[in-house]
């Protein structure tokens, strides 16, 4: 039977380093991004995808990233008594979204190392990866675009940006055969390639459908790049037992782990709100 994807894990344990001191006391995940929490639009992605199950992974002192998802009677109270309508649907719509666990990196050592704490929660099944301080934009969920993927192959699917060669070393780069519209099969990974040598301008955008298998693949990876245990080394040594496909998916992405693009991110989508949208193109217009 074709399986479906219903799992999520989103890793969330590093400091935030790009981004002190906001994130001293405060994950990076909970900065906001207009008027939400940039982990709300991770988890509000899974779940538009049929995501019923969520691990964020942490470190200590991050836990605020659950507690935003609980119920706060309290303050439902409060807002019911104001009559502040909009926002006590706003607060209200969280409750529900999804089983929302936690689970603790203790080191950090790297994002092969802390998917390997999701292997309990996973129980034998495919699950999806959406990195916590990536907000993707995009007609349809990508994480739903890569599960449709997923269902036909039944086999790994990362989701690929297409960026200019001279920025492609920063990234996870994907080689691949081309084998429909959009869709690749992968040959070769590289995390981090050396800038004299990138073998393409495809590169990993933070959102993955992975098989158990991973589980083992990562207990065989060695220390890659930066000493730490990479996912697409992890990725490749599945890659000898699985076929692993990429999609170069419809849509934008947003990495908020950094100062730069946090700004970049707030304004894009601030200008594509109805509520201020309109305002705040006419004051930049202004500066
Ligand atoms: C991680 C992954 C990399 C991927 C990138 C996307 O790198 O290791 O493969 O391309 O996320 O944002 P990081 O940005 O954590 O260095």
């Amino acid at each position: 039977m074709k399986k479906k994807i219903t799992k999520a894990v989103i890793p969330a344990a590093g400091f935030g380093t790009r981004l002190l001191p906001a994130t001293k006391a405060q994950p990076k995940e909970m900065l906001v991004v207009v008027d939400k929490p940039v982990i709300q639009y991770v988890v509000e992605e899974a779940v538009a995808s049929g995501i019923t199950d969520i691990l964020i992974i942490i470190s200590e002192g991050k836990e605020v990233l659950r507690e935003h998802f609980k119920q706060d009677l309290e303050l439902e109270h409060v807002l019911e008594q104001k009559g502040k309508s909009e926002e006590l649907n706003a607060i209200k719509s969280l409750n529900h979204l999804a089983n929302i666990h936690l689970e603790y990196q203790h080191e950090q050592k790297g994002l092969g190392d802390a998917i390997s704490y999701a292997e309990k929660f996973v129980n034998g099944e495919p699950f999806a990866v959406l990195l916590g301080d990536t907000i993707i934009e995009s007609e349809k969920s990508l994480t739903l675009q890569l599960s449709e993927v997923f269902e036909q192959y039944q086999n790994p699917v990362i989701a690929l940006q297409e960026v200019p060669l001279s920025i492609a070393h920063r990234y996870g780069v994907f080689v691949g055969e081309k084998i429909a519209e959009r869709l690749f099969k992968g040959k070769e990974l590289v995390e981090k390639p050396a800038k004299d040598n990138i073998p393409s301008n495809l590169v990993f955008a933070g959102r993955y459908v992975l098989t158990p298998e991973i589980f083992d693949a990562i207990r065989k990876t060695k220390l890659g790049v930066n000493n730490e245990i990479q996912l697409t080394d992890a990725i490749r040594i599945l890659m000898n037992e699985q076929s692993v496909y990429g999609l170069a998916f419809d849509g934008e992405r947003h990495d908020v782990g950094n100062k730069l693009d946090l700004i970049k991110t707030n304004l894009l989508l601030g200008l594509k709100r109805k509520d201020i949208g309109e305002e705040l193109k006419n004051w930049l217009k202004t500066i």
